[in-house]
């Protein structure tokens, strides 16, 4: 047996990496990275079938008070017009993500203070009502007392990247924030009984493998529901601007494969930077352990105005296109829509 096909056996049976062994296989090449896109897909199958589920996400505000500095929407940008969506329409989209097909609604912001814990209760509530969607909020870095004020109201789950596990990284690139802070309010998602989803950016300007197996490992001990990465693309518009993408761009979906080996029945979206890579991007990392689809549902109009990154797709389509599309994609791919919400199938 070769040294590769060693090393994903242990990892199946249960045995927790070192960062090195993990920083090998990201180097993997030829043969030996197609096994261990192989292995991911085959656990995939068997641990969370061939459904896909899909979450329609609406960029509802492009407002944002930090200054990330790999973020697009940053508020330092002055060449983004700002919007918000009106909670009316807000929960109208969500009707419509209904209509085609999606279990759950994101909510998506920049951290947008006019968007309070009591207008949020108020459109959760609206939307739990009139839809009974399960509804992710994506809102940024939140007090405990107002997550449970949130999860009072019917919030199902949270998204909330820590981006890097670098400490030096993380505060380099994040003048408004500590990491410290972001683990703490991961923390009380948790107690407070939300499904808690979170991940990094793979290939932010600085980090190196080891980085990345840091990262992958880091995922793994919060032992998410959900877990959300894709490649950091550099917008023109920041301080990380024109900094190059990972040389070796199967990094990024190795990456994606270790996580579903070391996390059989977490959800692993193939997120939307991956379309921004290359054009089939997300069928690719369908096939390499990811198990959930994050259609864009936000009305055409705002979607330009919603650009972390260059070459965003879908800016020119609306919901209906983009719920079209993604049948198309999982056809090709013999795979169907998951019926349902999609909750978390991880033991507590
Ligand atoms: N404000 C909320 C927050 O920070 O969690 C949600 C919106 S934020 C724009 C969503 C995610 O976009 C971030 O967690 C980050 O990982 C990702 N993102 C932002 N800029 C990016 C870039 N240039 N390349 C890739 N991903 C990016
Ligand atoms: Fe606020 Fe990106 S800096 S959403």
């Amino acid at each position: 047996m070769n040294a590769t096909q060693e090393q994903l056996n242990r990892l199946l049976s249960g045995a927790t990496p070192s960062a090195s062994e993990l920083a090998s296989l990201l180097k993997a090449q030829g043969k030996a990275r197609d096994l261990i896109y192989t292995a991911a897909d085959d656990l995939r199958r068997k641990t969370m079938g061939d459904a896909v589920y899909l979450r329609g996400i609406i960029e509802f505000s492009n407002v944002c008070k930090n200054n990330c500095w790999y973020c697009g929407i940053r508020c330092d940008n002055d060449n983004v017009a700002r919007y918000r969506m009106a909670t009316g329409e807000i929960v109208e989209t969500a009707k419509n993500a209904k209509l085609w097909g999606c279990g759950t609604v994101v909510l998506q912001s920049g951290e947008d203070t006019y968007f309070t814990a009591d207008i949020l209760c108020g459109l959760l509530r609206r939307i739990k009502d009139e839809t009974g969607l399960a509804v992710t909020l994506s809102v940024g870095v939140r007090t405990r007392g107002e997550l449970a004020q949130m999860k009072a109201a019917g919030c199902d789950r949270y998204l909330l990247r820590f981006e890097t596990t670098s400490n030096a990284l993380f505060s380099a690139i994040h003048p408004d924030e500590s990491f410290e802070h972001r683990v703490q309010c991961l923390t009380d998602l948790r107690d407070l009984g939300y499904q808690v989803g979170s991940g990094f950016m793979i290939g932010l300007p600085g980090s190196t493998l080891e980085m990345i197996a840091h990262d992958i490992l880091f995922a793994t001990r919060l032992k998410l529901d959900m877990i959300g990465c894709g490649p950091f693309l550099s917008h023109p518009d920041t301080p990380l601007a024109e900094k190059p993408l990972i040389e070796d761009r199967s990094v990024y979906y190795k990456t994606i494969a270790l996580l579903r080996l070391l996390n059989p029945t977490a959800h692993i979206p193939a997120t939307t930077a991956f379309d921004a890579l290359e054009p089939d991007g997300r069928n690719l990392v369908l096939t390499r352990g990811a198990n959930v689809f994050m259609p864009n549902v936000t009305p055409g109009k705002y979607r330009r105005l919603y650009q972390l990154y260059p070459n965003k797709p879908c800016v020119d389509e609306d919901g209906a296109a983009c719920a079209l599309c993604v049948r198309g994609r999982l056809a090709s791919l013999g795979r169907e829509i998951g019926a349902g919400p999609g909750h978390s199938v991880r033991e507590p």
